[in-house]
Parts: structure tokens; C-alpha cells; sequence
């Protein structure tokens, strides 16, 4: 990582935000190069998510939005995560990200300073194993100094640490990473930043900057029913920021405070719409075939659909099998009203994290909009209505006596009653005899900075390199997928101080810099031109010589170099081929 994350610096990948007044915690800046990949990483998502396909629209949606959004979707109550605040100095921590630790803990009931000053706060201070006693009892001084009335810390002096006690502990996870101090108990504490819109900064205006970009599209569902001609199954999607007051931001741009998502909320019909539909609903085995969405696709095969073609997306970017793993969450992980949820792992440099959750989530976001804002967010639709209506009453009836017994069978195992549920149920399938219905969703929900680092993490490499002396150098290269790559082209004139080259050159950067994000180089060695375009990622270079301009005869006229960075393969193409060449490679 520490590898990495010099080279982003050092090549304007990524910076820390506000470097100049010692950076912000949880924030970072993309440079030139980086900025260049996450457009490339968005394009080639919505390119996949929206534009390739006919049943997927996009959506752009504000940061800020009603408050009453955030209390439907839960997020108010319940989107906080566990959070334990060290009793020294007040610093939280995650309460799931302390690592155990071995040692000695150490304890005093007070201290007291030569001057006449006192404290009676306990204190109790981790030693790690091996560490000395006397800087144990140093930090101790130091924290009670740093804890006394403001003014009076200057003026103790020789401060008398009261009554220690020490005591061995094993694996323990109540004293702070960083400071050691004990760890007070677990406290739920909400992860969303929030602002004030309008004049007055009073709890009546308290807005939240939106913590994933997916409720924005449950709250515009309805109008893009109404405006797009889609019908269910259909999916809207979105990029955009999302804002966190993560705990503990960590790993680099993997856990930031702002960051940005890529989601999908792509809606389908309840199970039981299809079974009235087509009899029966399709279930998925080991083998089945996810190519193309069928008609009888109940959340189950449309669950595992998503989860294929995201699988399909990451390598069409050069994530592939090698570096991906999947964890299928239990049932005691799921959310209440979740039926599946698989995450997509990347192997990073620091563990294997997740990259994307693919979640079904049933209707629960559109019903708790519906129940919130009094607005309908149903469907008609008309072809089922047409297929309830071809069965006779006794039909009914065994089909909600059906849904009933599933629904009360579902309600016991989250402990819910059972007569709503069934009262629920029979209300359900009476509407869907009309043709009527809330859509059910399955999410696949990805972070853009996340995908940025994992493909950083994927491309880099290192090779040793012979120079014609003989020395060894040590090279990085980025093994960007061509499709991502910041820069695809590098141009180079073969020598800098032939006006005829530098002419020819420029004219070649001029024709293709409109297509392809091209890189204009005329200064060292070419060895060396090429090793700067390897360590930024670049996959193609071309150069223009001598034989470019004619002088080795008409057949090489107009032709170049092309180099290619992973293989150091070089072969001579005509200029007026490069087109043809190369974009198939990068789109
Ligand atoms: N709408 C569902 C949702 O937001 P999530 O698992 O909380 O689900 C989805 O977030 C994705 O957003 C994650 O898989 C991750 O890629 C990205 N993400 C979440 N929190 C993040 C953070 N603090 N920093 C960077 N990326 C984050």
C-alpha cells in the first residue's frame, strides 16, 4: 500500500484534500491522472449500466434533499454504527475495528503536581507487550497534564502518579489503538453530516448530506414511471457523492468521509405477480442460464443475474476472477427485510474488502416512501390483471391462503405477528388481482473511489530492467485495463531539435487527441519516455522518426512506431490506421 500510495502522489493520481493546511481526515483529491481514471471507471459503468442497455435509465439526482427522506428510508434512526470513545483523550474508534492487544494494564486512582494541584480521575493506560514501564508512566503524566483546568498544565510540575496497579491482559479490546487509554462501553453514533439550509441554523432546518445516492431514485420512482415509458422490470441508476462521518476512516480512500457511488436500484415484480403470470416462478440452480432475463424471473434468478453481470463488468476492466472473491451474507447478517445480499470482494493490499453489495431487497424503500409521504408508489399493470382475471374464486382463495401461510411463516421468524401478516397478505393479493403493486428491487450498489484504488491496486508492478550497461533498474508499471487507462496514447517525436518530426508529431497528436486522451512528449530518451508513460499507465506510445517522413523510402512513409506497454511489442502501422487500431482497444 505504502508503494502505492507514494505513487499516486508522486504521479498526481490522488492527494490528501487541503494538504497545505495538514490535510483532512477522510478526504482525499484526485490529480490530473486520477481524475482522468475516475472519469473513465463512471463512463464505463453508466456505459454499462444504461447506455448498452434498453431497460436500465439514469438519473441525477440532488446531495441535499427533504429531511423526511432519511426518516422513511431509517437512516435518522438507525444508520449509526457502534462507536467507543477513549477515556483518556476522548478520541473515538470503531468498536468493531480494535484489533485485540496483549500487555499490562496499568492503573492510578489520581495524581498530584508539586505546585499544590490534584485530580482524582482514574486513569487506566494499556502497555503494550515489551513496552517500558517509565514511558507507561510518562504518557500517564503527560495525559493528566493535558487533562488539567487550561493554564494550569504549564504550571505543574513533577507530577506524582497515585497509586498504581498494574494488571496482565490477553486479547483485549477495550483499550484504545493509538493511545492505549481504556475504552469506554459501545454507543451508536449516526453517520450522517448534516447541514442547515436557509438563514437559520435551527433543528427546524437541519438538512443531511445524503449518505448513499440510492434514495433519490425510490423518491423519484413514480416520475420516471410517468415520464420514461419504462415498465417493471426496469432500473433506474445513479452516480453521485455520498457523505459519511465515518468513525474511523481508514485504509487510504477505501473508508472516506465523501466519496462517491455508482447504484442501481433495478425494479421487478413480486414473486407471487409472477406465479399468477406464468404459473410458476423460475429457480435458480448451480448452472442456470442468467444470459438474458426471462419472463418468469422471480428475485432469486434476478438476484443472481446482477450478481453475473457485475461479475462480467469487473473483468471487461481487468478485475477478474484472481482478484475477486464473493461473501453471501447469513441470514443473522441480513437486514429484516432483505431475502439475499452478496458482497463483491477485492483482494486489496490490505485484506479482501468489499468492492460492491448486491442486495434484494424487497419492497421495502418504495412501501416505507408510500407510508411516509402518503403518495402511492404502485404500479397497474394491465397484463396482470388479465391473468388473475382467468382464474375463478376457488383459485383465489388457495392462492392467498397460499401467500398467507408464507407470509405468516416469515413474520414468526422475525418476530412479527401473525395476524398482520396475514391480513397483509390477503390486502397484497387482492391488489394484484387488480394489477396493482409496490415493485420489489435488487440493488447493486458500488464505490467509485473504491473501484479507483482497487484497479490501482490490480495495475501495479514492478519489473527489473536492464539498461545497455548492463545496470538493473527497478520500474513500476501500471498494468491499467486500455478501457480505464487515464491516458491511452503517448506521442513522441524521435528527437525533440527536428522541426520536421516535431511537426509530423504534433500533427499525429492533433487528429487523435479528440478521440483518445492522448500524452505529447518530446523530452529524453525514448527508453525513458516510455518508462514514464509505463509508470503512468499508459498502454499504446507511438514515435515518429525519419522513416515517418519519407526518408527511408516511400514504403514506410506515414507509418509509425506503435509500442505496446505489456508486452514492449513494437510494430510499424500507417498513421491513417491508428484509428482502427486502437479504438476497438479502449472502449
Ligand atoms: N445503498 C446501499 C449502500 O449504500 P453500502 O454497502 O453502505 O450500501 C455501497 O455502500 C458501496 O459504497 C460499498 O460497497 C462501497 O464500495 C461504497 N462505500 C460505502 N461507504 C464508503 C466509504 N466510507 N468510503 C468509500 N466507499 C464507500
Amino acid at each position: 500500500m505504502e508503494k502505492i500510495v507514494s505513487l499516486c502522489k508522486r504521479r498526481g493520481i490522488i492527494f490528501q484534500s487541503s494538504e497545505i493546511y495538514g490535510g483532512i481526515n477522510g478526504f482525499w483529491d484526485y490529480g490530473p491522472l486520477g481524475a482522468e481514471l475516475k472519469r473513465n471507471l463512471r463512463e464505463t459503468w453508466w456505459r454499462a449500466m444504461t447506455r448498452d442497455r434498453e431497460d436500465v435509465v439514469g438519473l441525477d439526482a440532488t446531495i441535499i434533499m427533504h429531511p423526511a427522506i432519511w426518516k422513511a428510508s431509517g437512516h435518522v434512526d438507525t444508520f449509526a454504527d457502534l462507536m467507543r470513545e477513549c477515556t483518556v483523550s476522548n478520541k473515538r474508534v470503531r468498536a468493531d475495528h480494535v484489533e485485540p492487544q496483549t500487555g499490562t494494564a496499568f492503573r492510578w486512582t489520581g495524581a498530584t503536581g508539586s505546585n499544590g494541584w490534584k485530580s482524582e480521575k482514574p486513569m487506566s493506560l494499556l502497555g503494550k507487550k515489551g513496552e517500558h514501564v517509565d514511558s507507561i508512566r510518562k504518557a500517564a503524566r503527560q495525559h493528566y497534564a493535558a487533562g488539567a483546568a487550561p493554564g494550569a498544565a504549564g504550571k505543574i510540575e513533577e507530577i506524582q502518579l497515585l497509586e498504581e496497579t498494574t494488571e496482565p491482559v490477553e486479547n483485549s479490546v477495550d483499550f484504545h489503538p493509538e493511545t492505549g487509554g481504556a475504552l469506554r462501553e459501545a454507543v451508536p453514533f449516526n453517520l450522517m453530516l448534516r447541514t442547515f439550509v436557509g438563514p437559520t441554523a435551527t433543528e427546524d432546518n437541519v438538512a443531511y448530506l445524503r449518505p448513499e445516492t440510492a434514495q433519490a431514485i425510490f423518491a423519484q420512482f413514480k416520475n420516471v414511471v410517468d415520464s420514461s415509458r419504462q415498465k417493471v422490470p426496469f432500473g433506474i441508476c445513479q452516480i453521485g457523492k455520498a457523505f459519511r462521518n465515518e468513525v474511523t476512516p481508514r485504509n487510504y480512500t477505501f473508508r472516506s468521509r465523501e466519496f462517491e457511488q455508482m447504484e442501481l436500484e433495478f425494479f421487478i415484480l413480486p414473486d407471487e405477480a409472477v406465479k399468477i403470470m406464468h404459473g410458476s416462478v423460475a429457480k435458480w440452480s448451480e448452472g442456470a442460464d442468467l444470459s438474458k432475463p426471462q419472463p418468469n424471473w422471480g428475485w432469486e434468478m434476478w438476484h443472481r443475474y446482477w450478481v453475473a453481470q457485475r461479475t462480467a463488468y469487473y473483468a471487461g476492466i481487468g478485475l477478474g476472477a484472481d482478484v475477486l472473491a464473493y461473501h453471501w451474507q447469513t441470514q443473522e447478517e441480513l437486514a429484516h427485510y432483505a431475502r439475499a445480499c452478496v458482497d463483491i470482494l477485492f483482494k486489496f493490499p490490505f485484506g479482501t474488502e468489499e468492492l460492491e453489495g448486491i442486495a434484494a431487497r424487497g419492497n421495502f424503500d418504495l412501501s416505507q416512501h408510500q407510508q411516509h409521504s402518503g403518495k402511492t408508489q404502485e404500479v397497474f399493470d394491465e397484463e396482470l390483471r388479465a391473468a388473475a382475471n382467468k382464474m375463478d374464486d376457488a383459485a383465489k382463495t388457495a392462492f392467498i391462503a397460499e401467500v398467507s401461510d408464507e407470509w405468516a411463516a416469515r413474520a414468526l421468524l422475525n418476530q412479527k405477528p401473525e395476524a398482520e401478516a396475514r391480513a397483509a397478505a390477503k390486502e397484497f393479493c387482492e391488489k394484484l388481482f387488480k394489477g396493482q403493486y409496490v415493485p420489489h428491487v435488487i440493488e447493486p450498489s458500488a464505490g467509485l473511489d473504491r473501484l479507483a484504488l482497487a484497479v490501482l491496486a490490480a495495475a501495479y508492478h514492478e519489473e527489473d530492467k536492464t539498461d545497455v550497461n548492463g545496470k538493473v533498474e527497478r520500474r513500476t508499471v501500471l498494468r491499467f485495463h486500455p478501457r480505464v487507462a487515464p491516458v491511452k496514447l503517448g506521442v513522441f517525436p524521435l528527437l525533440k531539435n527536428k522541426p520536421d518530426l516535431v511537426a509530423k508529431a504534433r500533427e499525429v497528436y492533433e487528429s487523435l487527441k479528440r478521440y483518445l486522451n492522448c500524452f505529447y512528449d518530446e523530452t529524453g530518451a525514448i527508453g525513458r519516455r516510455y518508462a514514464r508513460q509505463d509508470e503512468a499507465g499508459t498502454p499504446f506510445c507511438v514515435t515518429i522518426d525519419f522513416e515517418t517522413l519519407g526518408e527511408k523510402g516511400d514504403e514506410l512513409k506515414d507509418t509509425v512506431t506503435l509500442r505496446y506497454r505489456d508486452d514492449g511489442r513494437q510494430e510499424r502501422v500507417k498513421i491513417s490506421e491508428l484509428p482502427g487500431k486502437l479504438f476497438p482497444l479502449v472502449q
